[in-house]
């Protein structure tokens, strides 16, 4: 995913089980600032692997502040915080004061993740701010999430490589914003003098089935012909309804998302469309 700008990056290995690897990465590259996204981040993988998702998506969390803490407490440290954590939500929209009440156990680390953050800021003076972002979906994104399952499968029905996409609850209620916007809210919250916790949210909620028919729709074709329900991809928990309320974001960021829920739609669909078109040059057998 980082192919298009990989030759303007250095990369560099480090390990969120591993505070060592982290305190040496501090030690020899000197950020000034630090984004933690790394996460198992895939909500059904935390009901099969709950321990290993505590290890990285909560305790990393530790690791890494600790390691600032030690190396250099001046470094701006910015955690992925999630929606996940508002989960069987108890107020509508969901702002940086609704209580929480995680729903898997991705959630539960998130939330500790989050509180961590929060100590860390509290009891060492860092400037550690909190991102609690809602979905946030590109082209990019892995193939294992609703938003890019979709739009990869309609790309595929429509050029004749699949018949039917199999998915899950289609009821489920998601804040979806496209990634892009997302990122420049978590530059500017390490941008400003005190750190702080944000909801970085569209304000609009739409369901998986509003997804299918805006995708679908964008090829020419019906969802109803090719979406099939199955069992298998429903959660033993689920979050029914989320909906982010980004107020304070533009207030204290200036920040708004850009692009909205019909564009992403497309953006994705027609992603998956070249992607696939250039495969299928690539791989067209050569002319004698
Ligand atoms: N993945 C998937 N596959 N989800 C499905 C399917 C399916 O076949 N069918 C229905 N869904 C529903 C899920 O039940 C869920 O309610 C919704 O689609 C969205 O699922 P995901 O795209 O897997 O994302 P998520 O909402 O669980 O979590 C994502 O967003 C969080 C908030 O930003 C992940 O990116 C998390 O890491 C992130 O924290």
């Amino acid at each position: 995913r980082l192919a298009h700008i990989q030759d303007r990056l250095e990369i560099v290995h480090g390990d969120l089980l591993d505070q060592d690897s982290l305190i040496e990465l501090l030690r020899e590259w000197h950020p000034q600032e630090v984004y933690n996204l790394a996460a198992q981040s895939f909500v059904p993988t935390s009901f099969s692997q709950p321990v290993l998702t505590g290890e990285v998506t909560a305790l990393g969390v530790t690791r890494l502040l600790d390691a600032i803490r030690m190396v250099d407490p001046a470094i701006r440290f910015y955690q992925a915080s999630s929606s996940e954590m508002f989960g069987k939500v108890v107020e509508v929209p969901q702002t940086e004061s609704t209580p929480f009440y995680p729903r898997s156990p991705y959630g539960v680390a998130k939330l500790y993740g989050h509180w961590i953050t929060i100590n860390y800021r509290e009891s060492y003076d860092l400037h550690a701010s909190s991102g609690m972002l809602f979905n946030h979906e590109s082209p990019r994104r892995g193939l294992e999430f609703v938003t890019r399952k979709i739009s990869h499968s309609v790309a595929r029905i429509k050029l004749g490589l699949d018949r039917e996409l199999r998915l899950g609850n289609l009821e489920a209620q998601r804040d979806w914003g496209f990634a892009g916007d997302y990122v420049k809210a978590m530059w500017l919250m390490l941008q400003q003098d005190a750190p702080d916790d944000y909801v970085v949210a569209t304000g609009e909620t739409h369901s998986v089935r509003e997804f299918c028919e805006i995708a679908f729709d964008h090829v020419g074709l019906d969802w109803q012909d090719h979406v099939v329900v199955d069992e298998r991809f429903f959660r033993p928990a689920e979050v029914d309804l989320l909906i982010g309320d980004p107020k304070k974001a533009l207030s204290q960021l200036g920040w708004k998302a850009e692009t909205s829920f019909d564009q992403l739609v497309r953006m994705m669909v027609d992603g998956d469309i070249t992607e696939l078109e250039g495969d299928a040059i690539v791989n067209q057998p050569e002319s004698p």
